[in-house]
């Protein structure tokens, strides 16, 4: 939901590492993109609307003077997608630039003000009151820095800005709240940016800004104030993350190459099992329930989280949308664990439930990005080993938190037996994607389909929710995810000649029910694709496809291993469909807004 950064660099020009950390971050939006730099009179600006690369390819955005300067890749959220919406965003003299991530909810009631006090607004986006408000500060006498902190104390809302001003051309001011903001310390250069990825490059080294601090980047360092004006000395934190983490390596995609990395991501998630241990040791003999509460993907990961706990721990759990937490989190009590799961950290949504959460429950947050947001406010963090995730379609994350989730259940419920299963994940991966071409031929059948259903029971029922969901993200095309056993209370009357009906089917005590449905379907001309197992004469010789597991992989386990053909269908018929895979359209990695 939009990418900021801004950097000094004590010898060469900001542009070009601006354009290239900006790139990094595209995954955030990719509507417009814009930087600008200051030097001496003049703020120099390119920006456009369109992906980074169709946007260089006609202004050239490297090729910019100075060696300060922000920029901004954007998802649009007040004001389509057009140049004149595209940060950054400038004052009424060209003398201060901003970029913004986030919304201002009373832009209105200020620009109102600011109207009648004679400013003259150009676009149609909440941000342009901020370089006003700075103009109007700094015309007041205050440096970049106190009318920045002045703006603060007007604006309402969720924000992450950076500005830059002709008045003191070598330096970044900067601040956060309720959107992430990181600080990146180099040798020679010094960063501010909405995510590790845009600066891995350059440094390692990260500072974490609180809400309500700011930050000053000069050519001589980096200096932190809290609200009360007071100079911070904070931890530098050493990420462990590599610039490599965050490239293609020679796949077409990021998703196909994220989705290749789920067996190291799986394994590296589950080698955090002394510290989800000690968290389950301190919490088990005081909780009566477990509530999860999350978005989209991360939603489909708590809902085999419910039939786990539930299952093996024999714990009364919930899972809760994010975005409809607050109608019903009445019951919640001391007794209550409340597990938080989100790869970024910082949709807005969670955060929300989160603070609620906090005041009545024990909260746990299951996230992947170390230091975001959801990781300071939880009370208990197991962090997932996924890796940065670029593509904006979660898949290795997904599948760590499903690893997290599972060892905290068998540690829950001390089954050993599922610890065991648990190990051996990475290698059935692995023999999925060995046959990976066998996806990409059935791919190509389907990618002029124009719906698709899934289906699936107990366990599996929550991987048919997140194989649609990916195909609809990808792809455009309608795809619905049900329990097999409900289809034919109502959505069976949408089963037509030819229609796609993808079938769950890892072995286990249901595997003839769902068999059933699956003939009801085929019965109204359904073209079935059965994800099975090896050995499984009975879905071979019924299925019009199938896409074989290792038998060993049961229905418990099947959501770690069953989704990742699914992942890989979803893949090539987007790719099939000349469709760009890690840029899906009217999407964004990190939902910071409500
Ligand atoms: C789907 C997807 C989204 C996210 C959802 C929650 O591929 O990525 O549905 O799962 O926006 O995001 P996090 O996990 O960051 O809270």
């Amino acid at each position: 939901m939009c990418g900021i950064v801004g950097c000094v660099l004590k010898d060469d020009d900001a542009a070009p590492v601006l354009l290239d950390s900006i790139s990094k971050l595209e995954y955030r939006g990719y509507d417009s993109i814009g930087i600008a730099t200051a030097t001496g009179n003049t703020i120099n600006l390119k920006k456009g609307a369109g992906k980074i690369a169709e946007v260089d390819a006609e202004l050239d955005l490297a090729d910019l003077p100075g060696n300060c300067g922000i920029a901004h890749v954007r998802w649009a959220t007040h004001g389509d997608p057009s140049e004149i919406n595209s940060h950054p965003h400038l004052d009424e003299n060209n003398a201060i630039a901003v970029v913004h991530n986030g919304i201002i909810e009373n832009y209105l009631a200020i620009k109102e003000e600011l109207e009648k006090e004679g400013h003259e607004f150009k676009s149609d986006t909440d941000t342009e009151v901020i370089p006003h408000l700075l103009e109007k500060f700094v015309d007041e006498g205050c440096d970049l820095e106190l009318a920045l902190r002045k703006t603060i104390d007007i604006i309402h809302g969720a924000y992450a800005i950076a500005a830059i001003s002709i008045k003191e051309p070598n330096k970044v001011v900067a601040t956060r709240k309720d959107s992430p903001l990181i600080v990146g310390v180099g040798e020679k250069e010094y960063f501010v940016a909405s995510d590790f990825p845009a600066i891995l490059k350059y440094t390692n080294n990260i500072i974490y800004l609180e809400e309500g601090e700011i930050v000053t980047l000069t050519g001589d360092g980096i200096t932190i104030k809290d609200s009360e004006d007071n100079i911070l000395d904070k931890e530098v934190d050493v990420i462990d993350w590599s610039p490599e983490m965050a490239q293609k390596e020679g796949y077409d995609h990021f998703m196909i190459k994220e989705i290749h990395e789920q067996d190291i991501a799986i394994k590296n998630t589950l080698a955090e099992r002394e510290i989800v241990k000690k968290i389950v040791d301190e919490i088990k003999d005081d909780i009566n329930r477990v509530a999860f509460v999350a978005c989209g993907t991360s939603y489909h990961a708590s809902l085999t989280g419910k039939y786990l706990i539930e299952t093996l721990a024999g714990i009364p759990t919930e899972v809760l949308l994010a975005s409809e937490f607050k109608y019903s989190q009445k019951s919640l009590n001391d007794k209550t664990l409340v597990i938080f799961i989100t790869q970024s950290g910082e949709t807005a949504d969670t955060l929300k439930a989160l603070d609620v959460a906090n005041e009545t429950s024990k909260t746990l947050a299951i996230v992947n990005v170390a230091g975001s947001s959801a990781t300071r406010k939880a009370q208990y963090v197991i962090q997932t080993q996924a890796g940065p995730e670029i593509g904006v379609a979660a898949t290795k994350t997904y599948v760590s938190q499903l690893a997290s989730i599972y060892l905290f259940a068998a540690l829950l419920a001390d089954n050993k037996e599922l610890l065991e299963k648990l190990d051996k994940v990475p290698d059935y991966i692995n023999e999925v994607l060995e046959n990976e071409d066998k996806i990409k031929d059935i791919s190509r059948k389907y990618r002029f389909a124009r719906d698709f259903f899934y289906i699936g029971r107990g366990y599996s029922y929550p991987i048919a929710l997140e194989g649609a969901l990916k195909l609809k993200e990808i792809t455009y095309i309608h795809g619905e995810g049900y329990a097999a056993g409900e289809l034919k209370h109502g959505p069976i009357a949408l089963i037509d000649d030819g229609i796609p009906v993808v079938a769950i089917l890892p072995p286990g005590d249901d595997h003839k029910k769902t068999m059933s449905n699956l003939e009801e379907v085929q019965a109204r001309g359904a073209d079935v694709l059965g994800i099975g197992s090896y050995g499984d004469e009975d879905l071979i010789t019924k299925a019009q496809d199938t896409f074989l597991i290792n038998s060993e992989v049961d229905d418990i386990i099947a959501p770690l291993v069953y989704i990742v053909p699914l992942q890989i269908l979803s893949y090539y018929v987007a790719v099939a469909r000349d469709l760009d895979p890690d840029k899906p359209k009217n999407l964004a990695k990190c939902v910071t807004v409500e």
